[in-house]
């Protein structure tokens, strides 16, 4: 998720927790002097999806390039390195939100099932395998993941968040966020937040929940779909919870990157 400095910021990696964390960027900012955006403005527009592209209906760098608020919040699922040099330059404020690798495969896959834009699901033991193997979309979770973990390194003002976090305490991670985003919000403001970025007020709110737009098929799966952590366990088995585990020690070497796959 990018903040603009002058002032953009930018969520980033599908089924992560980017629109709830952009949601909350909203309100925080806008939630008080623009009330009206809450009613009449879905959440898709306020802070458009950057790369997302379907003619006639969202061309999310012209909204973004058209954005009047400030700072201008722009939300994209780039890999850190496909993410334009530009915001890099002007010094953005970047909100990345990870979410661990179990949880993420199966929001994943429920989202993939049911829009339009996505390629065909396929099984969920074909889909396992792919996602191991990094045949996503924005290429591989372990990737992805790291890598901006990696960008923290050279590129202090970017805040990274964890799924898990937001879930088990979402004060206490609002509170950090505008922390690092230097905002002080009356108390007031705050128990606005906190209540409207609640999952089931999400869910129910057409302007959050994406109820309304006509490439995902809400019969075969809401967006807002159980916004918890550990639904994995549901859908893996016993052997393919031993492949991940197995894999991921492989594959995830950096011992400063800890994901919660329970809480
Ligand atoms: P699930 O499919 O596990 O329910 P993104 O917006 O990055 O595509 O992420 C979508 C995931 O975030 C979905 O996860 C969705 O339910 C969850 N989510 C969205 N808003 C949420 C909220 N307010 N609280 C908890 N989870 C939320």
């Amino acid at each position: 998720m990018f903040v603009e400095v002058r002032s953009s910021c930018f969520p980033v990696c599908h089924s992560l927790g980017t629109t709830w964390v952009s949601y909350i960027l909203d309100l925080l900012y806008f939630g008080q002097t623009s009330p009206e955006r809450q009613t009449s403005i879905p959440i898709y527009e306020r802070v458009p999806f950057m790369e997302l592209f379907i003619p006639g209906f969202f061309e999310g760098k012209d909204l973004a390039d058209n954005l009047p608020t400030t700072p201008r919040l722009i939300k994209t699922h780039f890999p850190v390195q496909f993410v334009p040099k530009t915001f890099w330059e002007q010094n953005c404020r970047v909100i990345y939100v990870a979410r661990n690798g179990k949880d993420n495969m199966v929001s994943y896959f429920h989202f993939e099932s049911m829009t339009s834009t996505q390629p065909e699901t396929g099984t969920w033991s074909n889909y396992f395998q792919r996602f191991i193997q990094g045949k996503m979309v924005y290429g591989s979770w372990y990737d992805h993941v790291s890598n901006w973990w990696k960008k923290k390194e050279t590129y202090p003002n970017l805040h990274y968040m964890f799924y898990e976090d937001l879930i088990e305490d979402t004060q206490q991670e609002i509170d950090k966020l505008c922390s690092f985003l230097g905002l002080s919000p009356s108390a007031e403001l705050k128990e606005m937040v906190v209540s409207g970025v609640q999952f089931d007020k999400m869910k129910n709110n057409q302007m959050a929940n994406y109820s309304n737009v006509p490439f995902m098929d809400f019969n075969i799966s809401p967006f807002m779909r159980k916004g918890k952590v550990g639904d994995w366990k549901n859908h893996f088995t016993v052997a393919q919870n031993e492949e991940f585990d197995d894999d991921y020690k492989k594959k995830m070497k950096d011992p400063t990157l800890q994901f919660r796959n329970e809480i």
